[in-house]
This record gives C-alpha cells, structure tokens and sequence, in this order.
C-alpha cells in the first residue's frame, strides 16, 4: 500500500530500564522495547499485540512521552517529538492521548468523574466556567454517559462506564490521536463489545488515528487496518491486518492465531500450545528471541545463534524470521 502516508513514525525506537540485581544492588539493564520502528498512517488503526512483559505499555508510553526512550526517534505529522519541550510539547500532548488499560486506577478516586473530564480542559485553558460544563455534559453524551453521572466517584461507576470516562478524558482536549493501552481488556466480553463500537464510532466522526494495544489477537481482529505482533520488546511480524491474520508468516503469530476462536468450527486452526513461558527481558536469549519457544521444523543452528532481520515475507508483510 504505497498509498499510506506516514503519519506517526517510530524509528528504532529502544527502552531500557536499569533494574537492580542481587546482593549488592548492582544495576543491569531490562530490555522493554528493542529497535521497534512503525509507521501509521493518518485514520487508520495499528493494532498492537502480544503477551504481557513484551514491551506494549513502555513503547505506548514513549509514544505519548511519558517516557523517555534511549535511542530512535518518533516523528508525528513531521514533528521531531522527542525534541519537543515546553509550549510546542503542551500542543503534542493535546493532539496525542493515552487511554490506560485501567481506569480505575488512573481516575482520581476522590474526584467525581464529571470533575475528572473537565480536568484537562482547565489544563490545558481550553474552557471554563459554563462553558466547561456544557463541554463535559456533551463529551458524556458522546461516549454514551448520561451526563447525571457526572457527580459520581469512579467507584460508583461499572468498568465499561468508568472506560468511558477515561475515553471522555482522552477526548476533552480534541485530540486527532488516541493511543489505546488494553482500553477492553479489564472488561467482560459483552461490555468490550460496546466500547470497542464506541471507538469505532468515534474514530469514524472525529477522524481519529489509533494505535489499538491488546494481548488479544481477537479483538485486535476488530479494530485493525494493521497490525503490528511484539515478542520480548521486539516487532516480530507486521503488515496490513487483512493479511496478517489470514496468511501470518511468524511462527509466533500462527501460534498466537491459532487460540483464536473462528465462527466456523470445521476452519479452525490447530491450536498450537507453546512449551514454557517468554524468557526474561533481563537476558534475552542470542539469535533469534523465540527460538527456546519456537515450533517450527526448520529451527536449527542458525536461530540460535543470528537474530533475523525484519523481512518482507508478502507485499507489504515483513516477519523476523530466517525460515517463515
Ligand atoms: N518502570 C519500569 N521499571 C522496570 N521495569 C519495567 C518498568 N516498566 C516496565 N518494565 C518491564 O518492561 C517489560 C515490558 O513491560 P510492559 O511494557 O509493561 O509490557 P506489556 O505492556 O506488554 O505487558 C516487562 O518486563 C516489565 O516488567
Ligand atoms: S528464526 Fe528460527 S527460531 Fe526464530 S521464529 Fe524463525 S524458525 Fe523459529
Ligand atoms: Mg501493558
């Protein structure tokens, strides 16, 4: 699709965190995110999945500069983003937002959830007084809140509705971008039905670009034009969602595929259980990082010994491996 305009574009973007081991407290370092590079193009959706520990939530967060990354850059709609300081970084931060998996626990408990969507309208000075009130009333009504609810504390609230109210949060400031970390994950099944068709929504009326975070290739299913899959802080296979997900050309994929339940039975894959759990981002093993995990009949030598390249595999598909 040599018609998709970048629009948000992560270059070898690499995030270690100093963790301290053993008696002494000596300092290693945990490899989060390693030399990830995407690009999103503007209204589209790039689903992001993989396990937990694999990296999602620290390269979501080094999207939206919560966190400093060691190396790479992330450029959005041509702006260098980790150069941006004081006025210029305030204006990103309105333009690009973060949904937690948990609103629970990013939703002030002691504030009434009408106050915590007004918050960053005062901010970031964009209305007060009435006229922040009727904005609130009118983001409540977008994301399917009665605006009664405003006077409520987040514990009052159901999960889906207290999501709500991080989304409302999220879109007070009139972003173009959301970054959506697990924003279902934490739901019932027939509750992540309904707000995941309320992003759907919103991104249709408001235009918006989403990067959509799951450990859920299911649900990622329902909301991607892309899709990105993660292994030990690393993009392991990407490509245009369609594609992926029919023809995936990463064993990781096909594994994680493979649990994904089909509406006919007699088409359902295989399901391929992987024997242990991911390795520690602590010690990443050499060669390839799945070869410990890996199913496939061709692994050998190689894999344990040469990290393979992120490759094209199919038009537009690229998957780190020497024998996919
Ligand atoms: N602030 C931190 N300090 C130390 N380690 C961290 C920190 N944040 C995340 N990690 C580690 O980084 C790895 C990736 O975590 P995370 O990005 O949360 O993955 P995911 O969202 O895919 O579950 C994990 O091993 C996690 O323990
Ligand atoms: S490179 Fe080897 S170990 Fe890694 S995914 Fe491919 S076949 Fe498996
Ligand atoms: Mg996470």
């Amino acid at each position: 699709m040599s018609d998709r305009t970048p629009w948000l574009v992560v270059e070898r973007l690499r995030k270690t965190f100093p963790v301290a081991r053993g008696m002494f407290g000596r300092r290693v370092p945990l490899y989060a995110v390693t030399d990830v590079s995407l690009a999103v193009a503007r209204g589209e959706t790039l689903g992001l999945v993989g396990e937990s520990g694999s990296g999602k939530t620290t390269l979501a967060r080094c999207l939206v500069r919560l966190e400093t990354p060691d190396a790479g850059r992330i450029v959005y709609d041509g702006t260098d983003v980790l150069a941006l300081g004081g006025a210029a970084l305030r204006a990103f931060r309105r333009r690009v937002q973060i949904v937690f998996q948990d609103p629970y626990g990013s939703l002030n408990p002691r504030l009434r959830v009408g106050a915590a969507v007004r918050e960053p309208l005062e901010i970031h000075r964009l209305a007060r007084g009435q006229e922040a009130h009727d904005r609130v009333a009118a983001l409540f009504a977008e994301v399917g809140l009665d605006p009664a609810y405003r006077d409520r504390f987040p514990h009052e609230l159901s999960g889906g509705q207290r999501q709500r109210v991080g989304i409302a949060r999220a879109l007070a400031v009139g972003p173009e971008c959301l970054v959506l970390d697990e924003p279902v994950s934490a739901l019932d099944v027939s509750v992540q039905a309904q707000v995941l068709a309320l992003l759907r929504d919103l991104q249709r009326h408001r235009g918006l670009t989403y990067v959509f975070i799951a450990h859920d290739l299911a649900v990622v299913r329902q909301m991607a034009t892309r899709v990105a899959v993660m292994y030990l802080g690393r993009i392991v296979e990407e490509g245009p969602a369609d594609a992926v997900l029919a023809t995936p050309r990463h064993p990781y994929t096909v594994a994680l595929l493979s649990a994904v339940p089909v509406p006919d039975p007699a088409t359902q894959r295989r399901r391929i259980v992987l024997p242990g759990d991911p390795p520690s981002p602590l010690a990443p093993p050499p060669g390839c990082p799945f070869h410990p995990r890996c199913p496939h009949p061709q692994k050998d030598d190689r894999c344990r010994q040469e990290l393979p390249a992120l490759d094209e595999k199919a038009p537009d598909q690229r998957a780190r491996c020497h024998y996919a």
